[in-house]
C-alpha cells in the first residue's frame, strides 16, 4: 500500500493510475475504521481496479462545541487494516495542507443540508461538502462510497455531484449493525456501558416503526409517538430527533407512501435530561411500504 500525505504526490499517482485505464473507487473517512468501513473498502474494491482510501479528520464539520478534539485517532492500527485489506493507496493529508491560512471557499447544498442533522449541527454539512469536493477534484475517482447509516450525508453528497457536474458514481452501503443492532460509528467509543446498553434501543425503535408500517399504519404521528415512548422507556439519552420522511428528498410526510426514511438521533450522557452533547448517535432505516 502506498501512503501519502502530498496533494501533489497523491495527484502524479492518480495520473498514472488513470493512464492505465483502471477505474479508480474512493473510501473518505476520518478513520477509527471499523467493520462500517471495512464494508466500504470491501465493495469498493470489488467493483473497481484501485482503491483509495483517505484518513482526514475534517475540522471544518465540527462545531466549536463538537468532539473534534477528542475525535478517536487510531492511525497505526488504521493503516495495519487498510494494508490487510490490500488497499492500494491511503491519502493521509494535514490540516494545514487541505485548508491553506487563507482558505475562504466553500461548497454549500442549501436545501437537504438544512434538515434534520442540519438543524442541530449548522454547518457542518457545508463542512462535508467541501472537504468531499476538495477530494474529489484532487483524487477524480469514478465511484465514491458512502454508508446508508449517514443517509443525509450520502444524499447530500449526491445531489452536489449533479448540481456540480461531478464526473463520480456515488455508492451508498448498507449500515453494519452490532449483534444487538447498534449501527457501527466510531463514536460508539465514546460511550459508558450503561449507555451501550441503552443505546440498543435506538435499532429496537426502528424495527417497531417498520413493523407497525408493515401492520398498514399510515400515519407517522402515531409511528413517532411510539419510537419515542420506546427510546424514552429503555435508555436516558435525550431525544434531538425522530423524524418520517421522504426517502428521496428528506421532505416532511402526512401519509406513509412508497419509500419512507425513518430516523433517529439522540445525545448519550445526557445531564438531566438535558442535552449535554457528548455523544450523538444517529441510525435511519428505509422502508418500502
Ligand atoms: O462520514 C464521514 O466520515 C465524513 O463525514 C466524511 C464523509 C469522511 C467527510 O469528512
Amino acid at each position: 500500500m502506498i501512503t501519502t500525505k502530498s496533494i501533489t504526490n497523491l495527484k502524479k499517482l492518480v495520473k498514472k493510475v488513470k493512464k492505465t485505464g483502471k477505474t479508480i473507487g474512493f473510501v473518505p473517512t476520518m478513520g477509527a475504521l471499523h467493520e462500517g468501513h471495512l464494508s466500504l473498502i470491501d465493495r469498493a474494491k470489488k467493483e473497481s481496479n484501485y482503491l483509495i482510501v483517505s484518513i482526514f479528520i475534517n475540522p471544518l464539520q465540527f462545531s466549536p462545541s463538537e468532539d473534534f478534539k477528542r475525535y478517536p485517532r487510531n492511525i497505526k492500527i488504521d493503516k495495519k487494516t487498510l494494508k490487510e485489506k490490500k488497499v492500494n493507496l491511503l491519502f493521509y493529508p494535514q490540516t494545514d495542507k487541505i485548508y491553506n491560512p487563507d482558505f475562504s471557499t466553500f461548497v454549500e447544498e442549501t436545501k437537504l443540508s438544512k434538515k434534520l442533522c442540519g438543524k442541530s449541527r449548522p454547518g457542518h454539512f457545508k463542512g462535508v461538502t467541501t472537504v468531499i469536493t476538495k477530494l474529489f477534484n484532487i483524487i477524480n475517482p469514478d465511484l465514491s462510497y458512502f454508508g446508508q447509516k449517514d443517509y443525509q450525508q450520502a444524499l447530500i453528497i449526491k445531489k452536489i455531484v449533479r448540481d456540480l457536474n461531478f464526473a463520480v458514481k456515488i455508492k451508498i452501503a448498507p449500515t453494519i449493525r452490532e449483534k444487538d443492532g447498534l449501527a457501527l460509528s466510531s463514536r460508539n467509543l465514546y460511550l459508558s456501558q450503561k449507555e451501550r446498553k441503552e443505546s440498543k434501543s435506538i435499532y429496537q425503535a426502528l424495527l417497531q416503526a417498520k413493523q407497525m408500517i408493515k401492520n398498514n399504519e399510515k400515519n407517522p404521528k402515531k409511528i413517532i409517538n411510539q419510537i419515542n415512548k420506546i427510546m424514552v422507556s429503555n435508555s436516558t439519552a435525550s431525544i434531538d430527533y425522530i423524524a418520517i420522511r421522504d426517502a428521496n428528498n428528506l421532505e416532511e410526510i402526512k401519509e406513509i407512501k412508497g419509500k419512507v426514511f425513518i430516523g433517529i438521533a439522540a445525545y448519550f450522557d445526557s445531564l438531566n435530561g438535558e442535552a449535554a452533547g457528548k455523544t450523538r448517535l444517529i441510525d435511519n432505516i428505509i422502508v418500502e411500504s
